[in-house]
């Protein structure tokens, strides 16, 4: 009944997800028995198959935290200079509880008045400098701040001198506790050297411990929460690398539309060659071919994908890509013969699209526009229409490559700059920490239709040709969504 994979995909078409669908196969296990444990490279494992990407819109510090504390991992991009980029990843790095508070420092001697990004944040911490590099001594709450209309007023006159604060390597609970036992409703947390790392208040303990609980977060053997970071191929990338690895970057992402080049090789050979213990992902690739030169070369996970993402119009503009379906279960195909894991890059809107990457030989899924609507994303939201929305836009847009990230596109040293991708927003979706447990549950029930209790044994059932699946006609489609129902 239905078609494997093999027969499937050689038969000259390029499918994406939403074209195939599965048969159901056996079921002789709960779904609580269903493993999510994957590999993100040759030597990096995960706890969820989940990679936010490194792009302006989905990935700095809070985002990282985020997906490292669920047991995913976040790609830092590199739109940035290299010390903004570094101390992004230090900053996720620093952090033992899963969320990143919005920091905003004062001065004792400012202005009350002065700020108005201060509604963001419900607390401003009062430091020597005004800045994260001192030493904190003051905390004032917006509701004193609120009330205030005196122009004169210090931030001196109103805060709350030696507030209480904890060291920064204590974990969730642990801070939970401390706070119970001070009989405070927020604490700083303090590195060693007196850094602040983050702000806890009891309103942050209560929607923490609201939200679903998940496996293991994903820690370094420095006990450090795992941060990928990306970066280009050129000469000055390499500076930008050394920045990268003092900072900690576990792994490093190659990032490329079309990965399958001499810059790409060249690079791959100099890092392994510097710093042979750092795991290095190239792409993206789509095809066999491309994946083998880069496997040669010696990357330790390939991430697939080309034209596919939700904001890229790269098959429109240079006619060149494939469909996300097929690009996977081809690319996996050779990589597990050489034990090298694909990470599937773009087009996944639902868990469906999670579950069939997985299932067609990729071992995690990168995702943009599905996490950008997240409070972890970098930026703030937006109204427009009614609608809460936070700005998603792709890194060959115009706009982002203003900004630096045409090397991605090969295309800064053109003289013409070509768009390969949009900007535009997404819904607010609330924060990760809460939509991606309620997603991984979903592809676990998944899996369990399919037989499979591992992302493993979804690849092998998929190999020995025990799952089969079938192309979707345009009315199946339909059929297979919501429909029919009159609306309002
Ligand atoms: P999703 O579908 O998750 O896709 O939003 C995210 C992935 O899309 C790629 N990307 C781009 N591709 N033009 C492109 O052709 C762009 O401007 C662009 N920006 C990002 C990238 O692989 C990302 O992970």
């Amino acid at each position: 009944d239905g078609f494997s994979a093999d027969k499937l995909f050689n038969q000259g078409f390029s499918y994406t997800y939403d074209d195939v669908i599965f048969l159901p196969h056996y079921i002789d296990f709960p779904v609580e028995s269903v493993n999510l444990n994957t590999k993100l490279t040759r030597n990096i494992s995960l706890s969820l198959p989940c990679v936010s990407s490194p792009m302006d819109t989905v990935t700095e510090a809070s985002m990282a935290v985020g997906m490292a504390s669920l047991g995913g991992i976040g790609i830092v991009h590199y739109n940035n200079s290299p010390s903004e980029q570094a101390s992004m990843i230090k900053s996720a790095k620093s952090h033992r509880i899963p969320f990143c508070s919005d920091l905003v420092f004062k001065s004792p001697s400012d202005s009350i008045l002065s700020d108005s990004d201060f509604s963001s944040s419900p607390f401003v911490l009062v430091t020597e400098s005004g800045t994260s590099k001192s030493k904190l001594v003051g905390v004032v709450s917006k509701s004193v701040w609120g009330n205030l209309t005196d122009k004169e007023s210090r931030v001196s006159d109103y805060m709350v001198k030696s507030p209480i604060s904890a060291p920064s390597v204590l974990e969730f609970e642990d801070v939970v506790e401390y706070m119970v036992q001070k009989e405070v409703d927020n604490v700083t947390l303090l590195q060693e050297d007196g850094k602040v790392v983050n702000f806890v208040t009891s309103e942050d303990v209560e929607r923490i411990r609201g939200y679903p609980k998940l496996g293991l977060p994903s820690l370094g053997s420095d006990g450090n929460y795992l941060v990928g970071a990306a970066m280009g191929t050129r000469e000055q990338d390499k500076e930008r690398l050394e920045h990268l690895v003092k900072a900690g970057a576990n792994v490093i992402v190659l990032d490329s539309s079309q990965g399958n080049s001499i810059y790409q090789i060249e690079m791959i050979k100099y890092i392994k060659r510097t710093y042979p213990e750092l795991d290095v992902i190239g792409g993206n690739v789509v095809t066999q071919y491309q994946a083998q030169n880069l496997i040669q070369a010696g990357v330790d996970g390939l991430r697939v994908g080309m034209g596919s993402g939700s904001i890229c119009t790269t098959q429109e503009v240079c006619a060149v890509g494939r469909g996300q379906a097929t690009a996977v279960y081809k690319v996996a195909s050779v990589a597990d013969h050489s034990g090298v894991p694909v990470i599937a890059d773009g087009g996944i809107s639902n868990s469906g699209h999670i579950v069939k990457a997985l299932t067609l030989g990729a071992s995690t899924v990168m995702m943009g526009g599905f996490l950008a609507g997240s409070n972890e994303a970098p930026g703030s939201y937006e109204y427009k229409d009614g609608r809460r929305l936070k700005k998603y836009r792709g890194m060959g847009s115009l706009e982002a490559m203003t900004k630096g990230s045409d090397a991605r596109y090969l295309g800064d040293k053109a003289k013409l700059k070509i768009a390969q991708g949009v900007v535009g927003a997404v819904a607010d979706k609330g924060s990760v920490l809460k939509f991606v447990p309620y997603t991984m549950q979903a592809v676990k029930q998944g899996l369990q239709d399919l037989g499979a209790s591992s992302v493993q044994s979804a690849h092998d059932l998929l190999r020995s040709r025990t799952l089969r699946l079938e192309v979707r006609t345009g009315a199946a489609q339909v059929e297979g969504g919501v429909h029919g129902l009159v609306n309002g």
